[in-house]
C-alpha cells in the first residue's frame, strides 16, 4: 500500500502518519521531517531550502523531487509507505508517478480557523518528533523519551497565512489530480485523532 496523505499546513498529516505507523507498521516518509533534519547538519540539501522552508514557500521541485525519489529507492517491497507532504506540486506528483504510482490519496480536509489555532499551540520532541498541543498536553517533556519540546519556527502567525496561501495556490490542484487517478478519499480533520485512524482503516479496506 503507498499512501499519499494530502491537507494544507495543520491538517493532521503528521499525527495521522505517526498513528498509522503505531498500528500499522508504515514507513512514514515526511518531506517537512526530511527538509528540516537536513537544515539541522547543515548539509548541501538543508542550506539550499532553508530560507524556502522558514518563509513558507515551497523549496524548488526539482531539489525536492530528487530527494524523495533517492529516499524511494529500494523501498518498494515495504507493508506500506506513507508519503506526508510529497508530492505538494503536480510536477512533483507526475514524478512521482513515474517512480512508484500510489495506490491510494487520502485528503485531510480541516477548517483554517481551526488550523491557525493547532498551529499556534504545536509542540514537537527534539529528539522523537512525537506532535503534542498545548490544547491537551500541558507538560514540557515528551511522554514517549523524555525529550524537550519546541515550537516550529515557521508556527509563527505570519509565516503560518503564508503556508496556508501557497497551499491554496500549488497544493490544491492536487486533490484534482487524484480524483482524475480514481484514488482520491477524504477525511474530516476537524474530528478527533483516534476516530481518524478508525476512518482511515476503513478506507484502506476498499484497497486490498
Ligand atoms: P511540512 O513539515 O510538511 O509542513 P506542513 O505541510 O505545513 O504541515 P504541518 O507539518 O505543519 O502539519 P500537519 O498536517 O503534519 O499537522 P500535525 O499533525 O503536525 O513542510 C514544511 C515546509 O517544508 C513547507 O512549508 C515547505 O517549505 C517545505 N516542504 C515540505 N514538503 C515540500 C514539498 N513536497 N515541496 C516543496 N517544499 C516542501 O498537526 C498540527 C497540530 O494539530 C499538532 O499540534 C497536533 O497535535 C494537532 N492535531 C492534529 N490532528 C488533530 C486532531 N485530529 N484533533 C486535534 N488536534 C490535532
Ligand atoms: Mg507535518
Amino acid at each position: 500500500m503507498k499512501l499519499v496523505l494530502l491537507g494544507p499546513p495543520g491538517a493532521g498529516k503528521g499525527t495521522l502518519s505517526g498513528n498509522l505507523v503505531k498500528e500499522l507498521g508504515f514507513l512514514h516518509l515526511s518531506a517537512g521531517d526530511m527538509l528540516r533534519s537536513e537544515m539541522k547538519k547543515g548539509s548541501e540539501i538543508g542550506k539550499k531550502a532553508k530560507s524556502f522552508v522558514e518563509s513558507g514557500t515551497l523549496v524548488p521541485d526539482d531539489l525536492i523531487i530528487d530527494m524523495m525519489i533517492n529516499v524511494l529507492d529500494g523501498e518498494d517491497n515495504k507493508v506500506g509507505i506513507i508519503l506526508d507532504g510529497f508530492p505538494r506540486t503536480v510536477a512533483q506528483a507526475e514524478a512521482l508517478d513515474k517512480k512508484m504510482k500510489p495506490d491510494l490519496a487520502v485528503n485531510i480536509s480541516t477548517p483554517y480557523d481551526i488550523i491557525i489555532k493547532r498551529l499556534s499551540g504545536r509542540l514537537l520532541c527534539k529528539n522523537c518528533g512525537a506532535i503534542y498541543n498545548t490544547m491537551s498536553y500541558d507538560k514540557d517533556t515528551c511522554e514517549k523519551c523524555g525529550g524537550e519540546l519546541y515550537q516550529r519556527d515557521d508556527d509563527k502567525p505570519e509565516t503560518v497565512a503564508n503556508r496556508l496561501k501557497v497551499y491554496e495556490e500549488q497544493s490544491k490542484p492536487l486533490i484534482d489530480y487524484y480524483k482524475n487517478q480514481g484514488i482520491l478519499n477524504e477525511l474530516d480533520g476537524s474530528k478527533d485523532s483516534k476516530v481518524l485512524v478508525g476512518e482511515f482503516k476503513k478506507i484502506m479496506e476498499m484497497y486490498k
